[in-house]
């Protein structure tokens, strides 16, 4: 390239950028990135019941289904292209308690949903979370001493069972999202002791501890009872420490990686797309799909450009899949 710090200004009209702008098939053909339905993953949120669609109240058009309207949904997104879904289920308070035994329950709500889906959708790819924060009274992810200190070790115990029970079920994919130490590496190898060895672990590697999770704590009704997720969850100030993150959950085997959220820390997902050959997920999280959405309904925004303009600078930071509650309106839109 040549140097185009000329000293005579009208040299520099030998260069016109704006001409491979000029029309919409040159703006297609030098495009760098494509927003595809193949990049997709859809979060979804499974409740007990029957007949169930009931609206997350602060994420608008994002709904819980009971087991039998979710297959339906999930089978239309399949037919929309989307290949992946990943679950996350709403647990009646009577069933939580201090170490979320119900999450490893063969016939938890978790377990019977993805066992259907693999009966209605077969090839859809299931994702599974793997967090106690949906199963635990106090709403943490981890078990709790007196103190109310995160226990690790023996949290990493009760996700390894969690794990396999969702793979016994029938889960593609299990994606530990607590950021307990040692997770990944422990629940590979129990997955395997069992036989599971082509269950894959998308691990949420960087995740950090971010108030952008505040509309998905209402979705689950699983909020912290008390303190915050800071001893688990990364600082959103450091960016070297979500390499760290990173390379260990490699080392210990994870088969893709996830940084979240997204849109506050597309610079992270740069630097995790230098960092590693594995496919890189990026999690457009429910505070920024609430943002959009309220923006949009108050007739602020253009939503659909807004959507995929947000989608797209996602993958041109680096990520490979995108987890987004507007999948299926995006599915839509490129349909
Ligand atoms: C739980 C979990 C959270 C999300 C996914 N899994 C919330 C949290 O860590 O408190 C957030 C997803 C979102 O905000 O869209 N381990």
């Amino acid at each position: 390239m040549p140097s185009i710090n000329s000293s005579d200004p009208t040299d520099l009209l030998r260069y016109r950028p704006r001409r491979l702008r000029r029309t919409e098939s040159l703006r297609r053909m030098v495009r760098e990135t494509t927003l595809s339905v193949n990049d997709l993953i859809y979060p979804m949120f499974v409740t007990e019941g029957e007949g169930q669609k009931v609206e997350i109240a602060s994420m608008p058009d994002c709904y819980r289904y009971s087991l039998d309207l979710l297959l339906k949904e999930i089978q239309q997104v399949y037919d929309l292209g989307i290949n992946a879904i990943a679950l996350f289920p709403v647990i009646p308070e009577e069933l939580k308690d201090n170490i979320g035994a119900e999450s490893y329950n063969p016939n938890g709500l978790v377990q019977r949903t993805v066992k259907a889906i693999k009966q209605a959708v077969p090839d859809i790819i299931i994702m599974t979370d793997v967090a106690l924060d949906p199963f635990t009274t106090h709403g943490h992810d981890g078990l709790i001493d007196e103190q109310g200190n995160i226990l690790n070790d023996p949290t990493v115990e009760v996700l390894v069972k969690m794990a396999v029970s969702q793979a016994a079920a029938g889960a593609s994919f299990v994606a530990p999202s607590d950021m307990m130490d040692g997770r990944v590496g422990a629940i590979r190898q129990a997955l395997d002791a069992a036989g599971y060895i082509d269950v894959g672990i998308l691990a949420y590697s960087a995740k950090y501890a971010s108030a952008y999770y505040g509309p998905f704590r209402d979705a689950l009704d699983s909020a912290p009872k008390f303190g915050d997720k800071k001893t688990y969850q990364m600082d959103p100030a450091n960016a070297r420490e979500a390499i760290k993150e990173i390379e260990l959950d490699i080392a210990e085997g994870a088969d893709m990686v996830m940084v979240k959220p997204a849109l506050a820390y597309l610079d992270i997902i740069h630097q995790v797309r230098q960092a590693t050959h594995l496919p890189v997920a990026a999690y457009n999280v429910s505070g920024e799909y609430a943002m959009i959405k309220a923006a949009a309904r108050m007739g602020w925004i253009d939503e659909k450009k807004i959507i995929l303009e947000t989608l797209t600078s996602m993958k041109r930071a680096g990520a490979d899949l995108i987890l987004t509650y507007f999948a299926k309106e995006v599915a839509l839109m490129l349909a």
